[in-house]
């Protein structure tokens, strides 16, 4: 611990006070206290984690079970949840975890998921409701209504379903909590995923905002992710060296990976975000920041092989310097 109580600057402490008064800082020494212990930010605490059998789940589960807490690994896909469990027993941290097999978008499953989580760990604290597929895709005129209805079954559906049992669970512990959901940029902006897609994800957009709301009485804080291009077999289908061609140009240098979700969604249920609710946190390398890429990026961008100023309609020249020396 380190202690920074006594420091005043003189400037604030001739500041006039009002009766009730409270210095936001100064008054409150625990603002002031930098927990320098190494970080178990859930130690006691349980999660329950959706779609944990392969990439961001999977990453997840194993990065929670690393910061102290006890993880139901839920998957559609039981060998693959038990293969995230196998995984997190080589790190050492076998006892921490537990796999289930659920369907989120079947509520029978979605209440033995938050059973299993009570039964194995005797308490649920946190849910990261992750699951997903991709879903429908092609031309508007050509998604039957099945591909249609099962896209939003399992990335809607599931969602509500999971937020409904989980957040009773929690709330019934009456010390409150943190929800996750996975959305996408997908669910941001236009072209950026399929019709059934993108519209499932703005619906998980939605519902972080309306169940935030309501779920603040009872301190529990619901957020979610928002991942860009994520280096998972949801996109490279086991192949990844066959897919970096056709990948949408993004500023960052370095390709999404899952733990990059996994340590933003550890994030969000910390302490650390305790005054954060009801937001969609985007984590994709600059790709939505960079809008929508008018000029190209990287070497293909046409303003990055010359230098100059562009006068337009004055009257007066403008300057161009081809092939600028970089740095
Ligand atoms: N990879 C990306 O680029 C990317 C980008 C934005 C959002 N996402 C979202 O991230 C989440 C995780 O995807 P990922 O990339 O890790 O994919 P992934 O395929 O590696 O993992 C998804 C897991 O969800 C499970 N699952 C699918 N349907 C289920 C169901 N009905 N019930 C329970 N489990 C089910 C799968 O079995 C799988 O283990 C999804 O919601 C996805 O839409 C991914």
């Amino acid at each position: 611990m380190v202690w920074l109580m006594g420091f005043k600057p003189a400037i604030l402490a001739e500041v006039p006070r009002h009766k009730g008064w409270q210095d936001p800082v100064f008054d409150r020494p625990e603002a002031l206290t930098v927990n320098t212990a190494p970080r178990a930010r859930f130690e006691g605490k349980t999660i329950l984690i959706t779609g944990a059998g392969s990439g961001i789940g999977r990453a997840s589960a194993l990065r929670f079970a690393a910061e102290g807490a006890g993880v139901v690994v839920a998957d559609y896909n039981l060998p693959a949840a038990q293969e995230t469990v196998a995984l997190a027993a080589q790190q050492g941290l076998g006892d921490a975890l537990v796999a289930v097999r659920g369907d989120v978008s079947i509520e029978a499953d979605n209440v033995a998921m938050v059973q299993t989580a009570l039964d194995q760990f005797g308490r649920l604290d946190m849910a990261f409701l992750n699951a997903g597929v991709g879903g429908a895709f092609g031309p508007i005129g050509e998604i039957t209504v099945e591909d249609w209805d099962y896209t939003f079954h399992v990335l809607v559906r599931g969602v509500f379903l999971g937020l409904k049992h989980a957040s009773k669970a929690i709330r019934e512990r009456g010390e409150g909590g943190a929800i996750v959901l996975t959305a996408s940029i997908a669910g941001l902006g236009g072209g950026a995923g399929s019709h059934a897609y993108s519209a499932a994800k703005s619906a998980v957009v939605s519902l972080t905002r309306s169940a935030a709301t309501e779920l603040a009485a009872h301190r529990i804080r619901v957020n979610s992710v928002a991942p860009g291009t994520i280096m998972t077999p949801l996109l490279h289908r086991g192949r990844p060296e066959k897919i970096q061609s056709m990948l949408p140009p993004q500023p960052w240098p370095d390709d999404g990976q899952p733990e990059h979700i996994a340590a933003l969604a550890a994030f969000l249920c910390s302490d650390d975000a305790a005054f954060i609710t009801g937001e969609t946190v985007v984590a994709d390398g600059g790709r939505t920041a960079q809008g929508m890429a008018l000029f190209g990026t990287g070497a293909s961008n046409a303003l990055m092989q010359r230098a100059g100023v562009n006068r337009g309609s004055t009257g007066e020249p403008s300057v161009v310097h081809e092939n600028p020396p970089r740095g």
